[in-house]
């Protein structure tokens, strides 16, 4: 299953999608990397020798112009699935509807709880006992598409957004090399899975 992994900040989930895909066991493979800043992250796919493009927002006069380019540069390597890893971007409708159901996102919480840009922070201020991670399909919404597998992780007392928010990276790494295993072995059946 060849995957086109979208970042915008440190990229250990990508990173961890490289590792995986270094390996002749895993049945995925990393074939470029896309970024909407400058990312960090840039550098794991610097690393793995993989590919990478950078679609600047300010680059262009509308957001919808901005999805064409993404999308253009998406369509170049016709991956099998677009991996949104710690994407910071809403994608624009035009590129939800040529690419879904083979895009998916990673989320820092158990949605529908705390969607949005600041699922950690706002956790910890519901005062929440437990959150977790969402691996789910990418749909017109935001954070809104169906659930692929969630995990839950304890609230831990005095915890900060910081230490929480690592907490729950450690092992929303874990669930989405797993989801891509099970996508690219069939396990998960991704036009099942938008069809629910
Ligand atoms: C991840 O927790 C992602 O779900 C959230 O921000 C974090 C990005 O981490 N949107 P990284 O860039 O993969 O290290």
């Amino acid at each position: 299953l060849s995957l086109l992994v979208l970042i915008s900040g440190g990229g250990s989930n990508l990173r961890a999608l490289l590792e995986a895909s270094s390996d002749p066991g895993y049945p995925a493979r990393v074939i470029a990397v896309g970024s909407d800043t400058e990312a960090d992250g840039l550098a794991h796919a610097e690393e793995f020798q993989i590919p990478s493009f950078t679609v600047l927002p300010t680059a262009f006069e509308s957001r919808a112009a901005w999805g064409d380019e993404l999308l253009a540069q998406i369509d170049r390597w016709s991956p099998d699935l677009v991996v949104c890893a710690g994407f910071m971007r809403i994608l624009p409708p035009a590129v939800v509807t040529a690419l879904a159901p083979r895009i998916i996102n990673t989320h820092p919480a158990l949605l529908p709880a705390f969607p949005g840009a600041h699922a950690v922070r706002d956790a910890l201020a519901a005062g929440a006992r437990t959150t977790g991670v969402t691996v789910h399909v990418i749909d017109e919404g935001v954070d809104t598409g169906p659930v692929i597998v969630q995990r839950e992780i304890a609230v831990l007392p005095g915890d900060t957004e910081h230490e929480l928010h690592e907490r729950i990276k450690v092992v929303e790494r874990e669930l989405l090399v797993q989801a891509v295993r099970d996508i690219a072995e069939g396990l998960v059946d991704l036009k099942e899975t938008a069809a629910r």
